[in-house]
């Protein structure tokens, strides 16, 4: 269980969130939407452990503060980041990364996983170089499924994708549900949670969450917009 209490991040004067509540059970895939600048992935990014932020307020995952702990030990602890633009990285295959954070990886888990993801082409390539939108975003997800993280933060994972890859990127993520793993799943726009099953639903406006509720706003979204929200804000 995650567990997020008047958590604030600011880079130098800037307050970018301003007192996020949160609570996701283990298991629960909760929908944080809102509009582009309010503070998505920087809620994400202070969850990872990223050093640009000064940050005020508590996190705990299962019951251990996170907040006071560098990121390697976050990913130990089970907090697992998909970014919105994944980065290359040359040099580096996607076997070789994958075998870097799990310790004793099992060779047929790993094949047998890069199959259903379909990346089997990509293992002896390097690490999202030279791949599609939607090839990275499956290749984050394999990656994901052996990890088997406690806390899995997906950013944008729909961002640049078709309606294909949409539906395919969230048929992985249905059929890597477990009881184990929260999912925090950022998005601006309500196509990919139609496929999802959302536990709950977050607007992030101005770095605060302005509503909270079941899938029902999901359509408040599509039919309002985010102004909505902003007027009254
Ligand atoms: N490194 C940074 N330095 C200064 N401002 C930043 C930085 N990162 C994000 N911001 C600002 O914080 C706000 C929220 O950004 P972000 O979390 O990326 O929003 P979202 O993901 O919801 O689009 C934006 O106004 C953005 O300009
Ligand atoms: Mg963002």
């Amino acid at each position: 269980m995650l567990k997020i209490e008047n958590l604030k991040a600011s880079i130098g004067d800037v307050e970018i969130l301003k007192g996020i509540d949160l609570e996701i059970s283990s298991g629960e895939l909760h929908a944080v939407m809102g509009p582009n600048g309010s503070g998505k992935s920087t809620l994400c990014h202070v969850l990872m452990g990223n050093t640009d932020y000064e940050k005020e307020g508590k996190v705990t995952l299962n019951g251990d503060d996170v907040l006071s702990i560098p990121q390697f030990e976050r990913a130990e602890k089970g907090i697992f980041q998909s970014f919105q633009y994944p980065v290359g990285l040359p040099g580096v295959t996607l076997k070789e990364f994958t075998e870097s954070f799990l310790e004793n990886v099992d060779k047929d888990e790993l094949i047998e996983t890069s199959k259903r993801f379909n990346v089997q082409e990509f293992l002896d390539r390097d690490v999202n170089v030279d791949l599609s939108g939607g090839e990275k975003k499956r290749s984050e997800l394999f990656q994901l499924s052996l990890m088997k993280p406690s806390l899995a933060l997906l950013d944008e994972i729909d961002s640049g994708l078709d309606i294909d890859a949409i539906k395919s990127v969230a048929s992985l993520i249905n059929e890597n549900r477990d009881e184990k793993t929260s999912y925090i799943l950022v998005t601006h726009y309500s196509r990919i949670l139609k496929y999802l099953d959302v536990d709950k639903v977050h607007i992030v406006v101005n770095g605060k969450i302005v509503k909270s509720g079941s899938n029902e706003l999901i359509e408040e979204v599509d039919s309002g917009g985010y102004t909505q929200y902003q007027e009254e804000n």
